[in-house]
């Protein structure tokens, strides 16, 4: 079914306004992620399913529409070089440094928790037994319910693990049938997935040690990026480190220092 200009335009509106997410020239991409939805719901046109499903903005349909309209390609140990940066600059750091030992790192923007798991491993192999001593909690947040749901679940395919280095597989996952692996308990229980939209104020109690958000400012416009990355700048801990996709970019005057590529520290 075809959008009209309207309807593309409500849409479009409506989830830059609520998510900041652009997609003004996106119209094949909403009827294509859409179409099967409206029609399989009885729906003849897309302007009576949004008026049904924005009626209750927590329900099931309204879940499912934002959902369907993120893009949430993910993998582990994509961009790789933030892990190595992660091993052999930012944990020794905070280990010589964060006197407590209380550590909190956000993942912001995690899709289906390839990215906060792939951080809890690297963290558990660095620390080994020492981490007992530490309060490591890593927060993952994401607007896609379903993104959220297969997170929390932990099981992916065998061909999703094909990057990791081997014996990861079996020191962090359980082999299940049909060639798929869960996350093992150690790992899963050091991150804690939530739904929180980067749009909305940020009142975490505790400034962040590491934050990453990474490969989801790209659907942002320039000024919705630059406020974002003010929050993200006050969110994080003097000291502490920003790491963004290497194809993103944030303007100079942040406030954030350039380590690397990539890679930001206040
Ligand atoms: C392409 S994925 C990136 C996943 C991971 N960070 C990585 O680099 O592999 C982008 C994610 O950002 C999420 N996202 C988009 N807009 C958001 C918003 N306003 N608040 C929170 N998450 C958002 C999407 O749902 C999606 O799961």
């Amino acid at each position: 079914m075809k959008l009209t200009d309207e309807e593309f335009l409500r849409i479009v509106g409506y989830i830059k306004n609520n998510y900041g997410i652009d997609l003004s020239k996106k119209r094949l991409l909403i009827e294509g992620r859409l179409n099967f939805t409206v029609t399989d719901n009885g729906y003849s046109c897309y302007n009576d399913y949004l008026d049904d499903i924005f009626k209750e903005s927590s329900g099931a349909a309204y879940n499912h529409f934002i959902s369907k309209l993120t893009t949430n390609h993910t993998y582990f140990m994509r961009e790789s070089a933030h892990f190595d940066f992660l091993v052999n600059t930012v944990l020794p750091e905070i280990e010589s440094t964060v006197k407590d030992r209380d550590v909190r790192i956000w993942s912001a923007g995690c899709s289906f928790g390839n990215e906060p798991y792939n951080l809890a491993m690297c963290i558990d192999e660095y620390f080994g037994e020492r981490k007992a001593k530490w309060d490591l909690k890593i927060l993952a947040t994401d607007i896609s319910s379903k993104a959220l749901l297969s997170a929390k679940n932990g099981v992916f395919k065998a061909e999703d693990l094909n990057d990791i280095p081997k014996h990861w597989l079996t020191k962090y996952f359980i082999k299940l049938p049909d060639n798929q692996y869960k996350i093992c308990d150690t790992i899963r229980k050091e991150v804690v997935f939530k739904y929180f939209n980067l749009m909305d104020e940020f009142s975490h109690k505790k400034p962040f040690d590491l934050i990453l958000c990474r490969n989801v400012m790209i659907y942002f416009d320039t000024p919705t990026r630059e406020t974002l990355i003010k929050k993200f700048y006050d969110a994080t801990k003097q000291g502490g480190y920003f790491f963004i996709g290497h194809a993103e970019s944030i303007t100079k005057n942040t406030g954030f220092k350039v380590i690397k590529p990539a890679i930001y520290k206040k």
